[in-house]
């Protein structure tokens, strides 16, 4: 086993060495400073178990540098040296998170008995803590699938800002998992055992939001029978998550801007203000930075909402993640509904990789439940599966354009071949286009017009 580290701080060298030489004879590793100050930059610079130090002592004292060791690296337990008079002084440690406190002259047995009941504390704090961050590992990343190296990208990012504070904007088409991924960093963030409040912004209408974000006094306006907390209020020292965060109305983007600024607003109708400690995730389908540039959504708080940034691919540009979370999803539906499918034939498989899923992973999701609960197969195959799923291999998927080919050209090609791929479903094909259903529509018009089309 590694030899534990004990760091004596004590400005009397008659009773630091002593003690330095008594841990030294029972084998743990030693180091000696005079002060608070040189202990606190040996501190820095060595891993450090247990801390002993002295309490009054030149340039820093014991309560400054237990203060700073717990701040630094809370697990280090410390134990506090008391002599006559400093008594007061060890109650005080003794609130701010030290071990325990020894009264001058030291009794040798006595130190080296509570340096082991510290240890035995450290070491159940550091098990604690390894234990609980396997169970979150096992809960809220392992229902995330994806070996794709986009994916697993993501995966490292998620696990490296999960503990910040910043804000994360996740952009991806609909149904890629923005608001399984808000989850998962809500429940890897020291704020886990906080609430996770979800906003749906599209689903709340101008006149609503504010007092659904922000709450509202009483009478603050018709029906406002009682007051009520908003959504900012429920997710205190928790996480609120703003999905489809591009319809909020510009008016309420203002606010929502002091918000994320000041950490304070007032309810609707109220006047005293409230303080929240909030960590935001915003999610969006669309291009937010393109709609900051359209001016329909502000900029500043574009800014504000994107210091990390996530990009959820869409499940055409990660087909290798299909075949695990085809098998996923047989698994999940096999729990759910009692069922022993056994697996997906390759012919199927094949089917599954190569289709166009314009509603990404919840639609293969909503395909495979609705192929097993239908059809109870022993192995899902190709005639399990909907028609339009299985007429789509016969289709090319490329068209080959020639260089300097005019994009109106492209552009016409794109969107009929597309739209034949999608059996003429507009909103399918727009949203494989990347454009809104009412710009398709209004290509679809101009085509019409052109002479050349019929
Ligand atoms: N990587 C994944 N692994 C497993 N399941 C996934 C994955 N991504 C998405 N899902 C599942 O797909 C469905 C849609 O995911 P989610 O609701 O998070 O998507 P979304 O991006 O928020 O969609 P929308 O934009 O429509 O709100 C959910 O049932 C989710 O569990
Ligand atoms: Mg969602």
């Amino acid at each position: 086993m590694e030899k534990k580290v004990i760091l004596i701080v004590e400005d009397d060298p008659n009773v630091g060495e002593s003690l330095l030489l008594l841990f030294k004879k029972k084998g743990y590793e030693m180091h000696l400073a005079s002060n608070g100050k040189e202990a606190l930059d040996l501190f820095r610079q060595e891993i450090v178990d247990i801390v002993i130090t002295d309490m009054v002592m030149p340039k820093m004292d014991g309560i400054e540098l237990l203060e700073a060791v717990k701040a630094l690296r809370p697990e280090t337990e410390v134990i506090v040296i008391s002599a006559q008079g400093t008594i007061e002084k060890a109650v005080q440690a003794m609130k701010l998170g030290a071990f325990d406190f020894i009264e001058k002259p030291i009794n040798p047995k006595v130190i080296s008995l509570l340096v082991e009941r510290a240890l035995e504390k450290q070491t159940l704090v550091l098990q604690n803590r390894d234990l609980r961050s396997k169970l979150e590992d096992k809960f809220h990343l392992k229902n995330i699938i994806g070996r794709s190296e986009k994916m697993v990208k993501i995966f490292e990012l998620i696990r490296h800002i999960a503990p910040y504070d910043s804000s994360v904007l996740i952009i991806g088409e609909s149904g890629t998992g923005k608001e399984l991924i808000a989850n998962a960093i809500h429940y890897k963030s020291p704020r886990a055992s906080m609430p996770f409040i979800k906003v749906s912004c599209a689903s709340l209408s101008e006149g609503i939001i504010e007092s659904e974000l922000f709450g509202h006094e009483r009478g603050a306006f018709t029906g406002a029978i009682a007051s009520r907390k908003g959504r900012f209020e429920m997710a205190h020292q928790g996480t609120l998550f703003l999905d489809e965060v591009e319809d909020i109305p510009l008016t309420t983007q203002i606010k929502l801007l002091r918000v994320l600024q000041e950490g304070e607003f007032e309810r609707v109708g109220g006047n005293k203000t409230i303080k929240v400690n909030i960590r935001i995730i915003a999610a969006s389908n669309r291009d937010l930075q393109e709609a900051a540039r359209g001016g329909v959504f502000r900029e500043d708080l574009y800014y504000r909402l994107n210091v990390v940034n996530i990009k959820l691919p869409a499940l055409r540009d990660r087909k290798e993640d299909i075949p695990f979370l085809v098998n996923f999803f047989i698994e999940k539906f096999n729990q759910k509904y009692q069922m022993k499918v056994r697996g997906v034939s390759q012919r199927a498989m094949n089917i599954l990789m190569n289709y166009l899923w314009s509603g990404n992973v919840r639609e293969l999701e909503n395909t495979i439940e609705s192929a097993l609960v239908v059809n109870s197969p022993e192995v899902l195959d190709i005639q399990h599966l909907p028609q339009e799923i299985r007429d789509f291999k016969e289709r090319p998927e490329v068209i080959p354009f020639r260089i300097g080919t005019p994009l109106e050209e492209v552009e016409r090609e794109m969107l009929i071949q597309t739209l034949k791929a999608t059996k003429g479903n507009k909103r399918r094909a727009a949203r494989l286009l990347g454009i809104n259903v009412r710009t398709i529509h209004r290509k679809i018009e101009e085509i019409r017009e052109l002479p050349s089309i019929s």
